[in-house]
């Protein structure tokens, strides 16, 4: 099926075109692994093949009806992490193993067998009472902690392995044949894709023939689970109905449709279950195309009658069954054990990496369109935010400032010096962003195109020669980032001497790189085009936007000599993305809809390793309304990366062009950004050095509360802000669902509190941003906004100090100097612990390693929940000198306001109240 390419859509019919996008119907090794496991296929371990080594323990298991053997591995890792590795055992050739995902750090923990009974093993050796049982016949494994079994594997009996096998052609000329598994060469009425696949126009003609792989997981007594992006789907992921099943296969699906399990842009093959006492989580390292089904059984109470006089009880667990199934590749599967969120998050970023530091401007606000047409509008927009006082970090290019959609290139007509465009902005301190996409201009006389075709650096077609498809610049070939050289050489191009015009303050947006291909099939390359090493695209097509994000933020930082932090932010994205900078939700439409999905969409990101995300503010896709443009100002705001977006034939919607009253609200909402900055930039540093994730949903951080694990229209920044974005139009009552019974609630802008454990109504007005601040904690803020980060970096501090039931708080600020590596190889940083206790505020040291000189002070200090007013407040500052300080007490709202202070940031003071 030829289909139009993006080009000349307009925003009237930008419905999804389903005939261009597949569902499970039409993807064969989903039917053949339905077919096959109606025919009962069962495997038996054999476990006289035994073998204990250093690093895994390993066993054959067969296939009773192909007698067939697979190799399977157990690994115990580090920090109660389980692997199961299952292969064949003599492939005819290998199979792809997904490279560059896993840190290199990973190492094992040697786990000692000790016999159960005749069918079956135990291996232990992690650090708690953890064991695994593999049981011989049939086939299954158990995972048990402390007795219970918490998770198993192939009970139901859905492992589906397809062998590699010698093409039609061949065969008969050679012995294998007879070899050929039962499983995948019966005669069928129906096509089942074995060598060829139709979809529309397209075929896919397979050189491997059927590889697909498959297992079950049993999840006993979960039935809250949550994960494997990217969907516009809630956060709680869905039972699934045949034929509906959750798909991870990258694709540009412009406008997607909401509610859908439709793969889009990125791939995380991760999930994450969660029950009250425990978190885990299941991570399935495979970048073919993936499709996961979800069934929860669950929990059942049998009275028994017959027994007696008293009725007897039996209560039976909820479960959720999980089944995972790839294209290709081998199962390699771990399992993350928790015991909490926060466990399986640090296990999950000691197999795949955290979050790198982002640099401070890129939490600031970024203000992009397709397109900013020429330097003069550059300018102007510019402008426009100093002259309506509205703070903004980065101005966005998007493809039309290439010559042709080259990129690396300018525009000179529309960009006759951009040198000089980055010196208006670096005077303004403030950065610019360009588009860098994966496609690269058939063109000759195109450099890049001339020397990545010299060196053979471009995907192939499986006839040897470049891959070429449609794209922005038309005909196009794509580069092969999955080969390190190619990875190197792209790098480079990002060098001050080869980029053209480009200064430190240059910044890069990876896109299209699913990759999109217009007119390929559903709008992606095919899968027999050819990468490096001869592998096939369907054996890595979830990873390839992932590559490209490493090579760009690795020549980010090769062009300062390894000195300044990179800034990429990338539409695809894989496991492990998160270490290579941010990315976004892709082309969401200007609808009250979009900007309610997006909540549980971040979600979904921040919880699998990706804190660093945002949606496009006021929706990519046609024109929102004043109000809704408000609304998801308001909403990104409070979201990881923040930044506003609109697509070609919309209306110019920069912040200031919806009369007074809604400037003042958006103006309102960045400026309360840009307050929080010192908060958010700790939680960063949070994210980098442990894993914990910025943006987190209110199961995580209370997850011993039943009514917690469903909500999605509300989560926490960090541990202290509880925020509830509008995303209804007309709103004027809202119902915020206050978590833990033991906790106490302060409205961020009234003061006003209520204890937890309930939901409370609350009326809103539309410069309404209803954000809480829990009892207990202390927020760093700055007191002053300037026009950027740049413009703030001395400007003073204020802590706001919410009190908890038992009138404490603690709270942490990170700094360093904003850009560069300095925080780690020369410890120049500054992490300062606050804790409230006893009517004093401390300020100390929370990291003796890091120093970092800063002038910056703490001028003013809230108090939330202080109960009677103080007769005086000192400050006691390390040299022993005492200094009493004016104060303002409100009886009514129970706050206490110091102002005019001068604590410097960087010392040990305390603040006395008596
Ligand atoms: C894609 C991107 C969008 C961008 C456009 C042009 O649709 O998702 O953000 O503006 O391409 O580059």
């Amino acid at each position: 099926m030829e289909t139009a390419g993006k080009e000349g859509i307009s925003v009237e019919d930008e419905a999804v075109d389903k005939t261009i996008f597949k569902d499970c119907s039409n993807i064969t090794f989903y039917r053949r692994q339905k077919q096959q496991l109606s025919k009962n296929n069962t495997y038996r371990a054999l476990l006289d093949s035994v073998t204990t080594g250093k690093d895994s323990t390993k066993f054959q298991i067969i296939n009773e009806v192909t007698k067939i053997p697979l190799l399977a591995e157990v690994y115990g890792i580090e920090r109660n992490i389980f692997r199961l590795k299952i292969n064949e055992e003599t492939p005819l050739k290998p199979r792809y193993e997904v490279p560059d995902v896993l840190t290199s750090k990973l190492s094992t923990v040697r786990l000692i067998s000790c016999s159960g009974d005749t069918g079956s093993l135990i291996l232990e050796g992690g650090e708690r009472d953890l064991k695994c049982q593999i049981i011989a016949n049939p086939f299954k494994i158990e995972l048990l902690s402390e007795k219970e079994v918490v998770i198993s594997i192939n009970s139901l009996g859905q492992l589906y392995f397809e062998h590699l096998q010698i093409p039609h052609k061949q065969r008969a000329t050679t012995e294998r044949e007879e070899q050929v598994p039962a499983d995948t060469s019966q005669e069928s009425q129906e096509d089942l894709g074995l060598w060829e696949e139709k979809f529309g126009n397209f075929v896919d003609v397979k050189a491997n023939g059927p590889t697909s792989i498959g297992l079950d997981f049993s999840l006993h007594g979960f039935e809250h689970l949550y994960g494997i992006p990217q969907h516009a789907e809630s956060h709680r992921l869905k039972n699934t109905e045949d034929g509906d099943a959750y798909r991870l296969y990258n694709l540009d699906i412009y406008g997607y449709q909401i509610h859908s399990k439709t793969g889009i842009y990125g791939s995380v093959p991760y999930l994450l279950a969660h029950k009250l006492g425990r978190t885990i989580g299941i991570f399935w390292l495979n970048a073919s195309e993936t499709l996961v089904e979800i069934n929860t059984e669950p929990a059942v109470e049998y009275t028994f009658t017959q027994m007696g006089p008293a009725a007897a009880k039996q209560k039976v667990r909820p479960r959720t069954d999980v089944r995972w199934m790839s294209e290709s590749g081998i199962i390699d599967v771990f399992l993350l054990t928790g015991p909490t969120p926060f466990d399986v998050f640090k296990q999950y970023s000691f197999l795949t990496g955290t979050q790198a530091m982002p640099p401070l401007f890129s939490l600031g606000y970024h203000q992009c369109r397709w397109n900013y047409e020429d330097e003069q509008d550059v300018k102007a927009v510019d402008a426009g935010f100093d002259e309506h006082d509205i703070p903004y970090d980065v101005m966005w290019l998007d493809i039309e400032h290439t010559e042709g959609k080259r990129y690396f290139t300018w525009d000179k007509k529309r960009f006759p010096a951009p040198k000089r465009m980055q010196e208006l902005l670096r005077n303004k301190k403030r950065k610019l962003v360009v588009i860098s996409d994966p496609h690269i201009k058939v063109d000759p006389d195109y450099s890049v195109y001339a020397k990545a075709k010299e060196q053979g650096f471009f995907v192939r077609n499986p006839e040897g020669g470049d891959f070429e498809g449609v794209c922005w610049p038309g005909l196009s070939s794509y580069l092969d980032f999955t080969n390190p050289k190619v990875r190197e050489w792209y790098s480079g191009l990002f060098a001050f001497s080869a980029y053209q015009e480009s200064t430190d303050i240059l910044f890069i947006w990876n896109d299209m790189n699913e990759p999109s291909v217009f007119k390929g099939p559903e709008l992606t390359m095919q899968k027999n085009a050819i990468h490096h090493g001869g592998w096939e695209h369907r054996e890595l097509h979830n990873i390839y936007g992932f590559y490209q994000q490493m090579a760009t933020a690795e020549g980010l930082t090769q062009r300062s000599k390894g000195k300044e932090r990179p800034f990429v932010l990338s539409r695809s994205f894989f496991a492990g993305s998160q270490k290579y900078g941010a990315v976004w939700t892709g082309d969401n439409t200007a609808e009250w809809s979009y900007l309610k999905i997006s909540l549980p969409m971040l979600l979904t990101l921040s919880i699998t390793g990706i804190s660093f995300c945002g949606a496009d503010v006021g929706g990519f896709i046609g024109n929102p309304e004043a109000e809704l443009l408000v609304r998801w100002y308001q909403a990104g705001a409070y979201q990881p990366f923040f930044r506003g977006h609109a697509t070609m034939n919309t209306k110019r919607r920069e912040p200031w062009l919806f009369g007074e009253e809604h400037t003042q609200f958006i103006r309102e909402a960045i400026r309360e950004r840009y307050t929080l900055l010192p908060y958010l930039y700790s939680l960063f540093y949070h994210a980098h050095v442990a894993s914990i994730p910025v943006m987190r949903p209110l199961w995580v951080e209370f997850p011993d509360e039943l009514e917690a694990f469903g909500v999605e229209d509300e989560y926490l920044l960090g541990s202290a802000l509880l925020v509830h974005p509008v995303t209804e139009a007309k709103t004027t009552m809202i119902d915020i669902f206050l978590p833990g019974p033991n906790e106490i609630w302060y409205d961020s802008k009234t003061f006003a509190h209520w204890k937890g454990g309930h939901t409370v109504k609350i009326p809103v007005a539309l410069d309404t941003i209803p954000v809480f601040q829990r009892g207990g904690s202390v927020v760093p803020i700055k007191t002053m906004v300037g026009k950027s980060t740049g413009w703030m970096a001395n400007s003073p501090y204020g802590l706001r100090v919410a009190l908890s039931t038992k009138g404490s708080a603690m709270g942490e600020l990170y700094l360093d100097d904003g850009h560069s590596f300095q925080y780690l190889h020369q410890k120049q940083f500054l992490h300062r612990k606050f804790s409230f206790c006893s009517s004093v505020l401390i300020n100390r040291c929370a990291d003796e390693k890091g120093h970092y000189p800063s002038k910056c002070v703490v001028e003013q200090i809230l108090v939330l929940g202080f109960r009677k007013k103080p007769s005086s407040v000192i400050t006691h500052s390390s040299d022993g000198k005492d200094q009493p300080v004016a104060f303002t007490y409100c009886a009514r709202t129970c706050t206490l306001s110091l102002e005019k202070l001068s604590l410097n940031i960087d010392a040990d003071w305390e603040v006395h109240i008596k």
